[in-house]
């Protein structure tokens, strides 16, 4: 069978936070624009849903807009672009407002406002939050509100593959129906990318299993540029041994730090002292930010002051002096989880925990208007790179970030979509399909490898964390782009052992091996490149921030089976220079 051809005005991949948020925006501007909401998962299983502690949005009268700005920009450490963070601080709480709106169940103070709880690196309580199931209720209320909207299609568990490009624009994406196989070539007159981020490349991650960078492989491979994708965020509090995220809401809520000795280690980093309760402006230490506290944690680590365990060294998230009450109201899901995959009960005993890679601050290069260098290509969230979180995001901003700019794309979509007739490379688009048809004709069918999907993916992360981890050097990097070089040519002799096509994980695993190995490349490249450390790109050899040479967004251009190029692009600094970053305690 060929490969079927379906048309839309607006095509959007993916449909967690940042898929919905724009599939509604052109729905409800634009009623008769067509647009299929493309998905490899049901929408109510995107990985929006296990965001817990909340989104960031100035609201409250001691907060202002400036203090958003100035701590997004200094938690970035200044390689965020300041007119995307300006745009951001001020649709925010139009935005979460907006989901108030649509039923979104934000938890409220005893006089029945909005409360707010304080997040790491905000130095005032500004983020909005459900519980600490912020995701969940954020994700179903946008799906329901999508739900009234008929001209959003879905495309549910169908996955793409490849982005259709004719005449220098985007103007579709190439997916398989997983339950049957069959293939389908979508043409769009604009495109928007929403598949979340990258970080199942490296072996201990709070992300879902489906976080594979497809939607910016896609982009990368059709010559988009990923940027600053050497910029990975450590959560410092993530469950042993399976990695899930115990929210920042956890110090957020008066969780504290300890090392084997019970210390409150944070204090001998630059993060103390502690501000007292009830200051309005907090600087304390569990309330620095990830990138500080994530080295924190390695530098104890060094000094033997871990616990060590069956799966790996830990500290203690200690919540005992918060009281159950509080926990069940406040920390439902962490005591749960805690529980469940811990043993440990957060109410009686501190959790052990440790840093675990939990977001990229790099992606598809995009700009203000969510608009890639492709024309019709668009991206949001995640697999995006706005510039809105620099060389390190602040908790809770990115759930804002995918309302603010799912809805900045849907109007730049719409549009780009209406000033553009109806391809007239009918023939080129075709032959992509077929390409791609016979891309996975090839793999599905292909006999005698001697390489495992599996094998090749421990591998990958292994180098990763290895060479690229927390802290990084010259000799750990080269060996880790040696290492996927070698990866990537192993990857040909990989062979699958279903060959049906009825749904077939075995094929979707090889494709999504297949996007992390590409994007791992351009971890791995952009971080030996930049010699400085920065954020959460910390080099033991270069270990000052060098603005004169590096205050510059990386760019890395796909090269097929050689690494990628790199290239650099300005900063956009609009009011705030370069400064040092303080966390030091003490109030306003
Ligand atoms: O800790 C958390 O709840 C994570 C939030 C975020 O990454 O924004």
């Amino acid at each position: 069978m060929g490969v079927e051809l379906i048309k839309t005005d607006v095509a959007i991949v993916g449909a967690g936070g940042a898929g919905l948020r724009t599939a509604i925006a052109i729905a409800e501007s634009n009623p008769d624009l067509k647009v299929a909401l493309i998905s490899k998962v049901y929408p109510m299983r995107s990985h929006t849903c296990a965001a817990e502690g909340g989104a960031a949005g100035v609201i409250k009268p001691d907060d202002s807009l400036d203090l958003h700005f100035n701590d997004t920009v200094g938690g970035g450490d200044w390689l965020s672009d300041q007119d995307v963070v300006e745009y951001f601080v001020n649709e925010a709480p139009r935005e979460l407002m907006q989901l108030e709106h649509w039923g979104c169940p934000w938890s409220r103070t005893p006089d029945g406002s909005v409360n707010v709880r304080p997040f790491g690196g905000m130095k005032i309580k500004r983020t909005w939050f459900a519980a600490d199931k912020s995701g969940f209720h954020i994700l179903h209320t946008l799906f329901q509100t999508s739900l009234q909207f008929p001209s959003i299609e879905r495309y549910d568990e169908f996955y793409s593959i490849d982005l259709l490009t004719a005449d220098g624009r985007c103007q579709g994406v190439v997916a398989m129906e997983m339950k049957s196989g069959r293939l389908f070539q979508f043409q769009a007159k604009a495109v928007v990318l929403c598949t979340g981020g990258a970080g199942r490349m490296f072996k201990f991650s709070t992300n879902g299993a489906i976080k594979t960078g497809d939607g910016t492989a896609m982009a990368y491979r059709a010559g988009v540029p990923a940027k600053d994708m050497e910029f990975v965020q450590y959560h410092p509090t993530g469950l042993l041994s399976t990695g899930i995220l115990l929210t920042e809401g956890c110090r957020g809520e008066g969780g504290v730090l300890r090392n084997k000795d019970g210390y409150r280690y944070l204090q001998d980093y630059g993060m103390g002292p502690e501000t007292p309760l009830g200051q309005p402006v907090l600087k304390t230490m569990e309330l620095g930010p990830r990138d500080r506290l994530s080295q924190a944690f390695w530098h104890e680590q060094q000094k033997g002051n871990t616990i060590p365990t069956p799966w790996g060294d830990s500290v203690q998230l200690d919540m005992t002096h918060l009281g159950e009450k509080h926990i069940d109201e406040r920390l439902p899901l962490v005591r749960e989880l805690s529980i469940l995959y811990s043993g440990v009960d957060p109410v009686k005993e501190p959790v052990p925990i440790c840093p675990v890679v939990h977001y990229m601050m790099g992606g598809i290069h995009t700009n203000i208007d969510a608009e890639t260098p492709m024309p019709g290509l668009y991206a949001v969230g995640e697999t995006a790179c706005a510039s809105l979180n620099g060389a390190n995001r602040l908790g809770s901003n990115s759930l804002t970030e995918l309302l603010v700019f799912g809805k900045r794309a849907a109007m730049n979509a719409i549009e780009f979509a209406r000033s553009q007739t109806s391809s007239t490379s009918e023939s080129a688009l075709k032959e992509q399909a077929d390409q791609a048809q016979a891309k996975i004709r090839e793999l599905v069918g292909r006999s005698g490898g001697t390489e495992s999907i599996a094998g090749i993916r421990k591998e990958m992360s292994d180098t990763l964390e290895s060479g690229a981890g927390i802290y990084r050097t010259e000799e750990s990097l080269k060996e880790t782009c040696a290492a996927l070089v070698d990866l990537r040519k192993r990857f040909a002799g990989i062979e699958l052992h279903d060959k049906s096509n009825v749904f077939n994980t075995d094929l979707f695993q090889a494709l999504e091996l297949g996007n992390l190995l590409e994007l791992a490349q351009t971890v791995a490249e952009g971080a030996l490149a930049r010699k400085e450390s920065r954020g959460s790109h910390q080099r033991l050899d270069y270990e000052a921030r060098d603005d004169e040479n590096f205050l510059k967004h990386t760019l890395a251009y796909y090269q097929g089976d050689e690494a990628p190029r790199i290239d650099y692009h300005d900063v956009i600094i609009t009011k705030s220079k370069p400064g040092v970053r303080d966390y030091s305690g003490g109030a306003k």
